[in-house]
């Protein structure tokens, strides 16, 4: 991907005609008019308060509403999760920062092909495949082998320190959650913990400008996510932009403020055998207004075999999934393109 093809320049150009590498094909175009109204429908909303601190009937409810999220939507927001909002906001603001830099300059961190660390777009493997209208920084962080220190940018100036606060917290979140969705699953509360080992975990921003042709493109294409668990904090005050494909119609998803949106990922279908839901989702750009997401992908180490639980498989609920090593899963979830649930059919 050259600078012609970095969705902030084209924006500056003020070019109103959308290059064709942009411009989806029909059946793959996002249809906004058809797409329900985003106040009609909204994700679960789970009150991590009442699971960490709650009196027994409130965590009681609040464990069902969890695995009720998670079978249906695979999505669902959480509240009160404890991360410091001032430090949302410091992370928001380093994003912010290091999208508005120039080109040239962000440029200095390039993301390979076949990688997910650096600037650009990350899942382009041909010249004729089409683009996502949107700009991507992404940093590995944990274990500190898959760290590439020279795609650690020293501006703006608090930017690495704030990302390492910033993954702390949210691994912390990430950790209370899953034991959570253990419990939701009738299961030890520790045996995600215990199977994962050092977890791996990486931060991806997105950056999506305003498009003068929503209509006609992607901020990014439909697919599942390879990781455990995904949370993502949206931009204060951000436009509606993510949509989760369920019963096969795109629900967009209705910020709520402060809150984090989690997702389940192919890692947590595979060894629920299919019980909990990795959604496809997507996001849609906007015409005027720029959009800002920071996800943090949570996944087992690389050597850990997946493959369904054995207390979630019966008659009733045949194995679905083969097993595999989470590295090689991984490789190959990193050098596919973003195709609804197509990964997937790595573990089928
Ligand atoms: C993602 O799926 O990684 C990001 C979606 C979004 O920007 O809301
Ligand atoms: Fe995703």
């Amino acid at each position: 991907v050259g600078q012609i093809d970095d969705v902030q320049e084209l924006k500056k150009a003020r070019k109103t005609k959308i290059p064709n590498r942009f411009v989806r094909d029909v059946a793959e175009r996002p249809m906004l008019a058809t797409t329900p109204s985003p106040l009609s429908s909204s994700i679960p909303v789970i009150d991590l308060k009442k699971l960490m601190r709650g009196n027994k009937e409130e965590f009681h409810l609040e464990i069902l509403k969890l695995s009720a999220s998670c079978e249906e939507w695979g999505f669902f927001q959480v509240i009160n999760h404890e991360i410091d909002l001032d430090l949302m906001e410091k992370i928001e603001k380093m994003a912010m920062e290091f999208f508005m830099l120039p080109v040239e300059e962000k440029q200095k961190y390039p993301m390979a092909p076949g990688t997910v660390q650096g600037y650009g777009q990350a899942f382009v493997f041909s010249e004729d495949q089409k683009l996502d209208w949107c700009n991507m920084f992404a940093l590995g962080l944990v274990p500190h082998s898959i760290r590439n220190p020279k795609l650690w940018p020293n501006n703006p100036p608090m930017f690495s320190e704030t990302v390492e606060t910033y993954s702390r917290e949210i691994r912390k979140l990430c950790e209370d959650l899953l034991r959570f969705i253990a419990l939701s699953l009738r299961l030890n509360a520790n045996v995600f913990e215990d199977m994962f080992g050092e977890s791996v975990q990486a931060i991806r921003m997105n950056y999506y400008p305003a498009c003068p042709r929503p209509d006609l493109v992607l901020g990014l294409s439909p697919h599942s996510d390879g990781s455990a668990l995904t949370v993502l904090q949206q931009g204060k005050g951000n436009t509606v932009g993510l949509h989760i494909l369920k019963n096969n119609t795109w629900v967009p998803v209705q910020p709520v403020e402060n809150a984090l949106v989690i997702n389940i990922g192919d890692t947590i279908e595979v060894l629920t055998n299919g019980r909990y839901k990795s959604s496809e989702h997507r996001a849609v750009t906007h015409k005027e207004k720029d959009r800002l997401s920071i996800v943090t992908f949570y996944a087992p180490s690389y050597e850990v075999e997946i493959g369904p639980m054995q207390e979630l498989v019966d008659e009733n609920n045949p194995v679905k999934y083969r097993r595999y090593n989470h590295g090689e899963y991984s490789r190959h979830y990193v050098t596919n393109k973003l195709q609804g649930k197509k990964t997937l059919d790595f573990a089928k």
